[in-house]
C-alpha cells in the first residue's frame, strides 16, 4: 500500500498504527470524559438511523478503529465487516471480538476492496476530517456509496459549523492550519449524483464539535 492509499498526517498515521496509539485510542474513550459523551451521542444518533435502516443482512465499518462501535453495529446485522488501514488497530478490534459472523479486514477506504452494492450498510465514522485533501475526501465518500446496496452513514467535519468559523478566524490571525472540511450542500450533491438521498444530518454537537453525522438511503428508482 502506498501513501496515496494513507493521505493521514505521517505522525497521526504512525500513531494510529502503532500498538502503543491503537491502545490509547482505545483507553480514551474508557477515560476522557469528552470522548465518553461523544461516543454516547453517536450511539444515540445511530440508534435513531437505525430505525430507518432496520436489520440488515451485512455492515461494513470502515474505518473501524479499535472496534468500538462493533457491539452496537453486531446487534443489527447478520455479518459485520470490521476493516481499517492499521494493523494495530484491526488486530486489537478481532481480538475484542467474539461472534463468528464477524470479518476484518486491513485496506484503504480510498479504494475499498469490494464489489459494487456488495454490503446493505456502509459506516465510516471520524476519517474524512483526516483526509487532507478535498479530492481524498470527496473519493471515500464515493467509495461508500459505490459498496452500498442500502444505506450509508458518515461522518465529515462541517465547513458551516460554528468550530469551523471560530478556527477560519484563528487561521487569519495566528496561520493555525485549517480543518479538513466539507460543504454540507457539497455532500448532498455526491449523494444525489450517485443514486441516494439525505434522509438526515445532524450535528454532533452545535458548540465544542464540527462534526456531523449523514445517513442517505439509496432511491430505489437509481
Ligand atoms: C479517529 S479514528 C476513527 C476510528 C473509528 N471509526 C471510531 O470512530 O472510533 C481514524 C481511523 O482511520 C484509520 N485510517 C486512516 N486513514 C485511513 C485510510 N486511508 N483507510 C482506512 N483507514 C484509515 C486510522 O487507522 C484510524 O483507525
Amino acid at each position: 500500500m502506498t501513501d496515496v492509499h494513507t493521505p493521514m498526517q505521517q505522525s497521526k498515521l504512525q500513531n494510529y498504527n502503532s500498538n502503543r496509539g491503537a491502545a490509547a485510542y482505545r483507553a480514551d474513550y474508557q477515560n476522557k470524559l469528552h470522548r465518553k459523551w461523544s461516543d454516547r451521542r453517536e450511539r444515540a444518533l445511530l440508534s435513531r438511523y437505525f430505525q430507518t435502516i432496520g436489520l440488515v443482512e451485512s455492515i461494513l465499518d470502515l474505518p473501524c478503529g479499535h472496534g468500538r462501535l462493533s457491539g452496537f453495529l453486531q446487534q443489527r446485522c447478520k455479518r459485520l465487516i470490521e476493516a481499517d488501514w492499521s494493523f494495530s488497530m484491526v488486530s486489537l478490534s478481532r481480538k475484542d471480538s467474539s461472534k463468528d459472523a464477524h470479518g476484518h479486514m486491513r485496506c484503504s477506504a480510498l479504494e475499498i476492496p469490494l464489489p459494487d452494492r456488495s454490503v446493505e450498510v456502509a459506516l465510516s465514522f471520524r476519517l474524512s476530517h483526516h483526509l487532507e485533501t478535498q479530492e481524498l475526501r470527496e473519493r471515500h465518500l464515493r467509495e461508500l456509496f459505490r459498496v452500498s446496496n442500502q444505506a450509508v452513514v458518515v461522518t465529515w467535519f462541517s465547513a458551516s459549523s460554528l468550530k469551523n468559523r471560530l478556527r477560519q478566524l484563528r487561521t487569519m490571525l495566528t496561520g493555525k492550519k485549517p480543518k479538513n472540511v466539507m460543504v454540507n450542500d457539497r455532500v448532498r450533491a455526491i449523494a444525489t449524483e450517485l443514486g441516494f438521498r439525505q434522509q438526515a444530518a445532524k450535528p454532533l454537537f452545535l458548540i465544542g464539535s464540527g462534526h456531523v453525522v449523514g445517513l442517505f438511503t439509496r432511491d430505489p428508482a437509481k
